[in-house]
């Protein structure tokens, strides 16, 4: 009785929507004149295929979100998730894929350089072929790199060497933007990937419990026409922060290994202004000591919301709130340290001993604290 009740609605609903099979997932950070475009290239190229397009956008200055949604209205094929207080071309990737129901996913860039007439091949070899993953590669023979410039290519391509480190697989392009594969594939990963800045492929691949089975498509990348790269230097940093990740993550989570290192930063800062203070200003040594500490604080604080807490960036007058809570949450952590470094030397612990521990619980108070009263996330 039940059963046909639900295979009732079923057929209902079904007359009504046919679900897509494939989700195609594209993060957009300032990319209001790709949108339209896209969904048109995307409708030429898929006519036989049931699609939808999910678009993950981070607070975008430029209304994208805006331009996504009026075509939403008219196209039901487009959706769009829209992330506040959020950054991360990786993490935008996984939380579109996780939010979609469709048997096929693939990620592509909105900025019309990845050449969506790929799709069609890439999901017939899924559906026909043992194959987990197709990706669109710019280095496989017949691909290229379109117009890039020469030193963005050499990048690129010691990035790509640098991939062997996390994945011993023979992949011509683990950096690629452009992939497909079964829905499951990312799900039976998602817990172990790392998330990390923008190299979302070669994540998955290092991430996955078993090689996957890979295919390449050579496809020549195409010239940006609206809006600009995103690229920068920091990604770069993040791709080293992938990359420890992958190899020490297991060990001591990320964000503190940044942190205690720019920890390190700062005691190098410290160390030349009281130097600084002393030999060439001839200030006291309290006065020196007290400068010292204040620029080394000072500076920590900004290094570590630019590197450390990229992804959570503090701007505007989050700062000055940021930074007060860091400083006193810096003092107890001086004063714990010192404290349990005396502690430690008067019961007859060695002096480095002592001095050693002290460090590491005022590193980890500061961490602690400062990841929930100065970072939080928002
Ligand atoms: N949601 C979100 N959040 N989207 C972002 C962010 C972010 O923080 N940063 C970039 N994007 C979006 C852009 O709007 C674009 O749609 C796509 O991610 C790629 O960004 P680009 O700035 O165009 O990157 P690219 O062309 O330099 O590099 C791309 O191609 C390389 C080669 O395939 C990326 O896909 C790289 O990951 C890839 O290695
Ligand atoms: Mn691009």
């Amino acid at each position: 009785m039940r059963h046909d009740a639900e295979g009732e609605q079923l057929e209902r609903l079904s007359a009504l929507h046919v679900p897509p099979i494939l989700t195609i997932v594209v993060p957009t950070l300032n990319e209001r004149d790709n949108i339209k475009p896209l969904v048109a290239l995307l409708d030429a190229a898929l006519r036989k295929v049931n699609w939808e397009l999910m678009f993950v956008d981070d607070d975008s200055a430029d209304d994208t979100a805006k331009h996504i949604r009026a075509l939403a209205l008219v196209d039901p094929r487009v959706r769009c998730i829209l992330r506040i207080g959020r950054r991360g071309l990786s993490t935008a990737c996984i939380e579109g894929v996780l939010a979609c129901s469709a048997p096929f996913v693939a990620v592509m860039d909105a900025d019309l350089q990845h050449d969506e007439a790929l799709l069609p091949r890439m999901l017939e070899i899924l559906q026909k072929e043992n194959i987990d993953l197709v990706i669109g590669s710019r280095y496989a023979a017949g691909g290229g790199l379109g117009d890039w410039a020469s030193n963005r290519a050499w990048i690129s391509q010691l990035g790509t060497k640098l991939a062997r480190l996390i994945c011993k697989q023979d992949i011509s392009d683990p950096l690629s933007g452009f992939f497909m594969c079964r829905r499951d594939v990312v799900e039976s990963a998602v817990r172990r990937l790392s998330g990390q800045g923008f190299k979302i492929l070669l994540d998955l691949l290092a991430s996955s419990s078993r090689p996957l089975r890979v295919r390449e498509l050579p496809f020549e990348f195409r010239t940006r026409r609206y809006g600009k790269s995103k690229l920068d230097t920091l990604v770069v940093w993040e791709y080293f922060a992938l990359l420890a990740d992958k190899i020490f993550g297991r060990v001591i989570p990320l964000r503190f290994a940044l942190f205690a290192m720019i920890g390190i930063v700062g005691l190098a800062v410290h160390m030349s202004i009281l130097w600084g203070g002393l030999k060439l200003a001839a200030l006291e040594f309290g006065v020196a000591q007290s400068l010292a500490t204040f620029v080394a604080m000072t500076s920590n604080f900004f290094l570590n919301n630019i590197l450390t807490y990229r992804d959570q960036r503090l701007r505007g007058w989050r700062i000055f709130r940021g930074l007060s809570t860091f400083y006193g949450i810096c003092a107890i952590g001086a004063t714990a340290n010192v404290g349990i470094a005396f502690y430690l030397f008067n019961a007859n612990q060695k002096w480095w001993v002592a001095g050693v521990l002290g460090v590491i619980v005022g590193a980890v108070w500061n961490y602690a604290m400062s990841s929930i009263f100065t970072w939080r996330a928002s």
